[in-house]
């Protein structure tokens, strides 16, 4: 008989090990690799599992759990949003996930996500921009220079062909630090006093702020026509960054209706509002933009089949790098009812150690 593999033995990819991972691949090419994952599974949308994810609010953040499954792999991210988190040192975003065999129910990866969080947002966000802004765009604004958004730059550069960047943050250190980490990899990067400067002569532009309440980032006479709008902070019921009447003028994308309409700008309308889904842009089922004129907007709260396919390519990249450590998880004795036997053999040996 073949021996056993050690099925007690998961592999972990670390922070360190992400971190290793990311750079290895190089940043622009893991978020170009990420995105054709990304479009694969939004191709064959119909395949997966999709539930809102469930979300334990309190007031000063949400905790959250996105599972979803292909029929085949089974994967959850655990992830946290807490906007006040920065003031005490810590991150607003945070986030850990496991990708399953279905088959068996045994997990086959976990991982850090708070990274691949970044990753996979800033992708999504691109893919999106791809299908929806005008094949001209060269200059992003980027509103809110927090955690993410040096990943949303890079992915726009790599996946759009942004050039231009204008930065804006009611904090001006965090504009900095973003205009000093972004500098030297090919970006033409400006740091503005106000959203309103940030946003002249924009293609596109992204909000990725994070406020607890209704914030308005982007007021109706800052959003010209033909502009792309990627609207990421606003996700969770009440946090919203867009004025309503944006909304009512632009052609709407979203992941997943029954989530969207919960945590995204579109919260603020009737919940027969139309919107259009993006997998079906994606699929080439519906177009996307349809005019040079056209407002489209990406009203990106995050969903769980993003999260699935950035652990997929996680899962295929370590098995070439051998960049995880095994990790001693599942209790899997070799008669699998003896569970309590493993428990009184283990005593046994501590107790001739
Ligand atoms: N849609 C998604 O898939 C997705 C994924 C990850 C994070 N997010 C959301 O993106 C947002 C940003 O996340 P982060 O990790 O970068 O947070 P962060 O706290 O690191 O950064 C947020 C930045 O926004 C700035 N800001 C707050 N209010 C502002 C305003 N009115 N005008 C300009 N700047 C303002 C803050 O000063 C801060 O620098 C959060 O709301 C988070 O929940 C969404």
């Amino acid at each position: 008989m073949a021996p056993r593999p050690n099925l007690n033995i998961v592999p972990f990819v670390s922070v360190e090990h992400m971190m290793q991972l990311v750079l290895d691949v190089g940043i622009e090419t893991f978020l170009l690799e990420l995105a054709a994952v990304i479009e694969e599974d939004f191709r064959r949308w119909e395949a997966f599992d999709k539930t809102p994810r469930v979300a334990a609010h309190s007031p000063d953040g949400v905790i959250e759990l996105m599972p979803t499954s292909d029929g085949q792999l089974y994967g959850f991210k655990y992830v946290n949003g807490h906007p006040k988190n920065t003031r005490d040192g810590l991150q607003t975003v945070t986030a850990f996930g496991i990708l399953s065999d279905v088959a068996s129910g045994y997990p086959l990866l976990l991982t850090e996500m708070t990274i691949l969080t970044a990753l996979r947002t800033a992708a999504m966000s691109a893919v999106a921009a791809r299908h929806l802004a005008r094949t001209d765009s060269r200059t992003m604004a980027l509103i809110g220079n927090g955690a993410q958004s040096e990943f949303q730059a890079l992915a726009f550069k790599a996946i759009v062909g942004i050039e231009n960047l204008r930065l804006y943050d009611l904090d001006p250190t965090a504009s900095e630090r973003c205009a000093r980490n972004l500098s030297g990899m090919g970006l033409s990067v400006k740091v503005c006093r106000s959203s309103q400067g940030a946003v002249e002569g924009a293609d596109v532009i992204t909000t990725v702020t994070a406020d607890k309440q209704y914030a308005t980032i982007l007021s109706d006479n800052m959003v010209g026509p033909g502009t792309h709008i990627n609207a990421v902070g606003g996700d969770c019921p009440g946090k919203t960054e867009l004025h309503r009447d944006i909304l009512l003028r632009s052609e709407i994308f979203v992941e997943y209706p029954p989530q969207t309409r919960i945590e995204g700008e579109i919260q603020q309308l009737g919940p027969d509002h139309p919107v259009k889904e993006l997998w079906e842009v994606i699929a080439g089922r519906i177009e996307g933009r349809r005019s040079e004129r056209e407002i489209t907007l990406f009203d990106s709260v995050g969903f769980a089949v993003e999260d699935f396919s950035a652990l997929r390519y996680v899962r295929s990249k370590i098995g070439v790098t051998g960049l995880h450590q095994g990790l001693d998880l599942l209790a899997d004795p070799d008669e699998p009812r003896d569970l309590f036997g493993m428990l009184l053999r283990c005593e046994k040996r501590l107790k001739a150690a």
